[in-house]
């Protein structure tokens, strides 16, 4: 099993991300889908690297970074989540291992009680390895869906009570097959 660590994201670490947002599948999925200038990409990432409400981490396998993770912290007590891998190590699952990963380390610094992850309708991809972290369908609108993994284990009856009324884990799994 091809063992994966994670990192808090160094400065030296911006142009190879810089590559891999604007690579074409990753510009397809994300929402702004022209090439990202190196400038605004340095700055976008430097300011997340100094922000206390945001953790970017980078995943390491076999030596190699194979992508990067970043949770933000929303105003409700939530965090949004990203992922983006490298070119080179998609399709190896690898992905699920590290949203677990950046969530398990990012939790005890950013205090979040959820996570939620707003994905392309036809990133199938990404929807899996979500749902292979934990996540099941909050809704999903034309172009995009959300997902959302509870932290509050301790209190399932709380998260039962914002996620319920829209959809069920059942309905959840059905959809992501
Ligand atoms: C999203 C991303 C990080 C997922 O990483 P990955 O290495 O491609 O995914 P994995 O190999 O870990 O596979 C995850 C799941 O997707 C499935 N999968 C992988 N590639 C697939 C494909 N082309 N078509 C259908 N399913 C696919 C795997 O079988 C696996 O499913 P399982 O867990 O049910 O077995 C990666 O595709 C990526 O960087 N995409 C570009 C950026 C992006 O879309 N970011 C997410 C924005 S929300």
């Amino acid at each position: 099993m091809t063992e994966v660590f994670l990192r808090l994201v160094r400065p030296d670490d911006l142009d190879l991300m810089w590559g891999w947002r604007n690579d074409p599948h990753t510009r397809r999925m994300e929402r702004v889908h022209h090439m990202i200038p190196r400038d605004f990409y340095h700055n976008w990432v430097w300011h997340a690297l100094t922000s206390s409400s945001r953790r970017i981490y980078l995943a390491e396998a076999e030596g190699c970074a194979i992508g990067y993770s970043e949770l933000s912290l929303r105003r409700d007590g939530g965090a949004d989540m990203g992922i983006n891998f490298n070119p080179a190590f998609r399709g190896r699952g690898l992905a699920g291992t590290v949203i677990r990963g950046a969530i398990a380390a990012a939790r005890p610094e950013l205090g979040f009680d959820a996570v939620w992850a707003e994905i392309r309708n036809q990133n199938v991809p990404s929807q899996r390895a979500f749902a292979r972290a934990g996540f099941s369908l909050w809704r999903q609108g034309e172009e995009t869906l959300h997902m959302v993994r509870s932290e509050q284990l301790d209190h399932p009856a709380v998260f039962r009570e914002r996620v319920s009324p829209q959809v069920g884990a059942g309905q959840a799994g059905a959809a992501l097959g």
